[in-house]
């Protein structure tokens, strides 16, 4: 649990958790999966392998156990006098109007049972991978219609699912306008963005309840106190805006830039950030023929959509569609096995070994020539 549960820490990864059963479902699409769906994972590094946890290895009843759990389908087993899940507000709630409000809250299980949800006001979501404890999250409530704003939480407990009201936020704003929402659509800065990707096209979604508002928005990168505008003032409409940002030339190289976007009605304005990317203007020769074979012996001994030890690792490797796999994981290829070098792990010349896999590392100059492919935009 100390690992596998957000905010995830030592580099575990963030696409499951292991306090919750059942899978999560996230606004963006992405799913959170859960203890159900990795239990074959579970049973094989932490029980029959018992490389997990890293340097606390459990003692071989715990391990067969987690097998057992395995092989009988991995039962959730059920409580019959299981307590609910509850939620509360520890805010005082201001009826700030323009004032980003933070609301913490704390949510508990009288069975002591782990508790994952959501909380939303309204029917804005504003935290998503709740868990037992205090937590808070923000809302500007310039972006909320005037009126009365349920806080709810969705909780469960894996038992029982049931949604609790903590509290209501009422919304005036001074002179009755409410200000646009803005968020993007586009998931590509979740790493690496390369003069190839160029133009792309960014989808910018925009709301705001009053029907007579003229909406603009204003895109920029920025980078520390570096900002550098990429579109002034781009007339919009309510839903989707898709712009098209022809060229990133005029930003430095680097990692560390991220999206802004300013809309605005006129009288009031609200602002989007972007995750983190790291912009490259590097160009290659090199084409993915060049660094299949490299990727393939170093890397689909675990990335391959067979039986285990594929273990949690996507299969970008093999299969129909290896290449577009490649591109999606641009930016977290880069990270893990050039930037962090956590990639190959360095257990992975045993566990080859141990199951007989054809497996060997890449020589430095290897490495060079996939970080060179994957700085020149992934080209086919
Ligand atoms: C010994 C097995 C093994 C080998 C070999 C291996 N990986 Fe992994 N990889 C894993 C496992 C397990 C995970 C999931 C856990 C993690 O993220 O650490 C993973 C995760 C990753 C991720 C993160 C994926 C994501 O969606 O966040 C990337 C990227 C990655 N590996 C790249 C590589 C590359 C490239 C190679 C070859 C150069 C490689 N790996 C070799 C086992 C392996």
């Amino acid at each position: 649990m100390r690992c596998h549960t957000p905010p995830s820490i030592g580099g575990a990864p963030t696409d499951f958790r292991l306090d919750v059963y059942e899978d999560t479902p996230l606004a963006d699409g992405r799913v959170i999966r859960g203890a159900r769906t990795m239990a074959r994972f579970i049973a094989y590094r932490a029980g029959e392998q018992g490389t997990m946890p890293p340097d606390f290895p459990r003692n071989d009843g715990q391990r067969d156990t987690l097998v057992n759990w395995w092989e009988n389908g991995a039962p959730l087993g059920g409580l019959e006098r299981n307590r609910l899940p509850r939620a509360e507000l520890l805010s005082e709630l201001s009826q700030a109007d323009d004032e980003l409000v933070t609301l913490e809250y704390e949510v508990s299980d009288a069975d002591d049972d782990l508790v994952s949800g959501s909380v939303r006001v309204g029917d804005r979501v504003i935290a998503e991978l709740v868990k037992n404890g205090r937590g808070s999250a923000s809302i500007n409530p310039a972006t909320l219609e005037e009126g009365d704003h349920r806080i709810v939480a969705t909780l469960t407990d894996d038992l029982s699912r049931r949604d609790v009201t903590m509290g209501t936020l009422v919304v005036r704003h001074a002179d009755g306008n409410t200000a646009p929402d803005v968020t993007l659509g586009n998931s590509l800065f979740d790493g690496l963005l390369s003069d190839l990707q160029f133009p792309l096209n960014l989808t910018v979604t925009l709301s705001d309840p009053d029907p007579a508002d003229a909406l603009s928005f204003d895109i920029s990168a920025f980078r520390g106190s570096e900002e550098v505008a990429i579109e002034s003032g781009v007339a919009a409409v309510v839903g989707e805006n898709v712009f098209s940002w022809t060229s990133a030339a005029d930003l430095p190289e680097g990692p560390g830039w991220r999206l802004r976007i300013v809309a605005s009605d006129g009288t009031a304005s609200s602002t989007y950030e972007s995750n983190r990317f790291y912009l490259s203007h590097q160009s290659t020769q090199l084409t993915y023929a060049d660094v299949e074979p490299l990727l393939y012996e170093a890397c689909a001994a675990c990335h391959h959509d067979g039986e285990i030890p594929g273990p949690t690792a996507p299969n970008f490797i093999a299969g129909p569609d290896a290449k577009g796999n490649v591109d999606l994981l641009r930016g977290r290829l880069y990270r893990r096995v050039i930037l962090e070098r956590t990639m190959p792990p360095p257990s992975a010349d045993a566990i080859a070994q141990r199951e007989g896999l054809p497996w060997r590392a890449l020589s430095a100059v290897e490495l060079a020539i996939v970080g060179e492919y994957l700085l020149g935009g992934s080209p086919d």
